[in-house]
């Protein structure tokens, strides 16, 4: 049994060098949890709010100072002496406190900070591991594994320098093999892609989630590249190893229209869910996630019966991590997964729940970065916690994304000694 003692914050940056928030947590016992919260690109209407100081002054008004007082003036004091091992208590807490529905008053970027330093922090005073400590807070359903990587080797959209629209290129292992087998299929097809790219005389710069970012004709060609660079370590697509996409299409969808530079003319839902199903065809979708805008709410009705049974229908930006919009896609047939961000909703109590939920509801989750990262690992332990089916961080390279796969490799070690 330990309380909450002490709670210090401070503004750092980023990959995106953009500032962010580390919390520091201490507890009576001299446990100690220190968190750091991502931050997305594209982000979600739906999301609880990131809160920014918006004084231009300073980092071009991204700063956090608000948000970093927020925790020391008003959620330190509220969650102090409240015993650390109750991480509902506290984050129930600290929600009650913001009293918004989507935690702008404090700024989700504070309380998650908070909550997830403190689940660290118990995690420690009960000597236990994050990812065994948080398991305790699910129905344990699943069995504990190590979740299949999904691997970003292509990044276009708004995390790209490129000029492709769809902004995530996946590769994804076939999940028959181990962890550390997947990852290193999945650098092995990443190192292939940077070959052929140099072969074909394309930039091998890299994006924020640090997958390739060359300027291509189409988003038809960012395919055709992986499929060569999986051919060309005589891989098998789609029996070793499957291409994902998140085109993420909030971010080419107009008044109805979904504009890619594979056509002249911009598209219908229909239309665009026609131009996916030729893409399986020939690419062996396995995993499609924000095929479909936010709001299109019949684009992703008629998305889910035309390719569910072929390819793993996902929402990201649609859900949020939000149990009203998971509802609302539940009861629309929408999906046939999740994504999960603990930045989306802002507490890592709520977004165990979301995940038990979408559980529950036969869903797949999928537990992911954002594109600003930090070196911080938990949402490793977090996937592993909720028995996710895939986690999403990135290329396997820079500092933020391998942390999270590296952590992988020391569950995955440790589930071997249990
Ligand atoms: P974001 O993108 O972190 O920039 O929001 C990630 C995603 O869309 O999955
Ligand atoms: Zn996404």
């Amino acid at each position: 049994m330990a309380k909450i003692k002490n709670i210090s914050a401070r503004e750092i940056l980023n990959s995106k060098g953009e500032p962010t928030i580390e919390a520091t947590v201490i507890l009576s016992d001299g446990a100690i949890g220190i968190s750091s919260v991502p931050s997305g690109t594209s982000i979600g209407k739906y999301e609880a709010l990131e809160l920014r100081d918006n004084d231009e002054k300073r980092y071009n008004g991204l700063g956090v100072l608000t948000a970093v007082n927020n925790i020391t003036k008003q959620l330190f004091p509220a969650i102090s002496g409240m015993e650390a091992s109750n991480i509902s208590a506290v984050d129930k807490k600290m929600i009650e406190l913001d009293g918004t529905p989507n935690k702008q008053r404090l700024g989700a970027n504070a309380i998650l900070a908070v909550s997830i330093a403190v689940a660290k922090a118990a995690a420690k005073s009960a000597v236990l591991p994050t990812f065994l400590y948080l398991r305790e807070f699910t129905k344990k359903e699943a069995s504990l594994r190590i979740p299949t990587p999904s691997f970003n080797i292509l990044n276009g959209g708004k995390h790209g320098d490129g000029n492709i629209d769809f902004q995530e290129f996946l590769v994804i292992p076939a999940s028959s093999k181990t962890y550390s087998e997947d990852l290193m299929l999945g650098t092995n097809v990443y190192t292939s892609l940077k070959k052929v790219l140099q072969t074909n005389n394309l930039s091998t710069l890299t994006g924020l989630e640090g997958g390739f970012s060359p300027k291509l004709g189409s988003n038809q060609d960012g395919l055709l590249l992986i499929k060569q660079a999986i051919e060309a370590i005589n891989l098998r697509l789609g029996f070793d190893i499957f291409i994902g996409l998140d085109p993420a299409s909030n971010d080419f969808y107009n008044e109805g229209n979904y504009r890619i530079k594979d056509k002249a003319t911009g598209l219908t839902s229909r239309e665009l869910i026609d131009f996916y199903t030729m893409l399986n065809s020939q690419y062996h979708l396995l995993y499609l996630e924000d095929g479909m805008a936010e709001d299109d709410w019949n684009g992703w009705q008629e998305l889910y019966t035309t390719l569910s049974k072929v390819t793993l229908i996902v929402g990201d930006d649609l859900i949020s991590s939000n149990p009203f919009r998971l509802q609302e896609a539940l009861q629309k047939s929408a999906v046939g997964g999740i994504i999960v961000k603990p930045n989306q909703i802002g507490t890592v109590i709520e977004s165990i729940a979301v995940a038990e939920m979408a559980k529950q509801a036969g869903l797949k989750i999928a537990v992911s970065h954002r594109s600003g990262e930090t070196t911080d690992d938990f949402i490793a332990d977090f996937a592993v916690a909720v028995g996710a089916d895939y986690v999403k961080f990135g290329a396997p390279v820079r500092g933020e994304r391998v942390s999270k796969y590296n952590r992988l490799l020391s569950i995955e070690s440790q589930l071997a000694s249990l």
